[in-house]
């Protein structure tokens, strides 16, 4: 599979370094989700006042769009300590036991892709979430006795791609869950003008603007398209991004102006051509493009359905008027017609 730049994922070119530099760290500094920073700063203060731990919160969404980075925030802005984990990386209860013992009062647990935890692991959690308790078993056999541990008051923070994923017993457990959004590209156009000052680079208004528009409403990936841009910049324009040097480097990448490459085409174009605009079942479109179907539903699709270019209905995906037009196509009979 080749990497796409504008990959919502992790990509090994996401230099860590740079990525943790670029992390805002506190609700100040962190762009847009106004309501749930706004919500999540009055509970963060509530709980500093009274001297407990917050709520457990869930955060859910689209990679690349700030869950881990409102993990640290949150820890930051209480004044603990976070320990960091994830659902895969927990294998065994006994791993999980092992970092709930070493939580400190309040502390934060933050665990990623929570929804891949497994069973047994889970079930662990449930007391722990809810009465801060730990039964361990001891023993084996018939003499086995199960022993229950007193745990810090703590602070769990899962995130994940969709809420849906985690089974409810679990979910119930979270007193805030929150689903971050696609953000603004004026939004977006501030998170470049910050980055490129991090790294040392002026973007002017419209050439930041370029860079947000092609960033499919997520950080991630406006800050690695400034990477790119960035030796643009360099060689051409004395370090300013200018609308015009953003506009070429975005061209040499072969994006369009709505950050659609060539793979989020061939989806369209499949979906169109072979399909006749769907509905289409998504295992079979996502074969068409020789992709996962978790992948295409929870990595490319959300930005494509947030520009209005497809629909999920009950019996499929189908293409809207708009990406016929957007391919450059004449828009379909009506669709109602179809179905008699
Ligand atoms: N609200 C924001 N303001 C500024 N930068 C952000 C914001 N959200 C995310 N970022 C940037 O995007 C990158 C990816 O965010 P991250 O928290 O890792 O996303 P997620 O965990 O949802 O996949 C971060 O390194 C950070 O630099
Ligand atoms: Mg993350």
């Amino acid at each position: 599979m080749e990497e796409r730049i504008v990959s919502t994922q992790r990509q090994p070119e996401d230099d860590p370094q740079i990525e943790v530099g670029l992390r805002p760290r506190t609700f100040e500094e962190y762009v847009g989700q106004e309501k749930i920073k706004e919500k999540l700063a009055i509970y963060v203060r509530a709980a500093q006042e009274r001297n407990e731990a917050l709520d457990h919160v869930l955060l859910y969404g689209p990679p690349g769009l700030g869950k881990t980075t409102l993990a640290h925030i949150i820890a930051w802005e209480l004044g603990v300590s976070i320990r960091i984990t994830s659902g895969p990386a927990i294998e065994r209860p006994g791993d999980l036991a092992a970092l709930l013992t070493n939580l400190g009062h309040g502390d934060v647990l933050f665990i990623d892709e929570i929804h891949r935890l497994n069973r047994s692991v889970e079930e662990i959690l449930y007391p722990a979430m809810e009465d801060n308790a730990l039964d361990i078993i001891i023993g084996k056999g018939p003499g086995a006795r199960s022993l229950r541990l007193d745990l810090p008051p703590f602070t769990m923070i899962g995130a994940t791609v969709r809420a849906g994923l985690l089974t409810s017993p679990l979910r119930d457990r979270f007193g805030v869950v929150d689903r971050l959004d696609f953000y603004t590209p004026e939004e977006l156009e501030q998170i470049i003008i910050r980055s490129a000052g991090i790294l040392n680079m002026e973007a002017e208004k419209e050439g930041a603007a370029i860079i947000a528009r092609a960033s499919r409403g997520t950080p991630r990936v406006a800050n690695r398209l400034l990477k790119r841009v960035r030796d643009y910049a360099q060689v051409k324009a004395d370090n300013v991004i200018t609308a015009a040097v953003a506009g070429e480097a975005l061209q040499m990448l072969q994006l369009d102006q709505k950050g659609l490459d060539e793979i989020d085409r061939r989806l369209l174009k499949a979906l169109v051509e072979k399909f006749d605009g769907g509905p289409v079942g998504l295992d079979t479109l996502a074969a068409c493009i020789s992709e996962e179907p978790e992948t295409l539903e929870d990595v490319y699709e959300p930005y494509l359905m947030q520009l209005g270019l497809l629909k999920r209905t009950a019996r499929g995906r189908m293409a809207t008027g708009e990406a016929y037009s957007y391919l450059g196509l004449p828009p379909r009979e009506d669709p109602q017609q179809k179905l008699w």
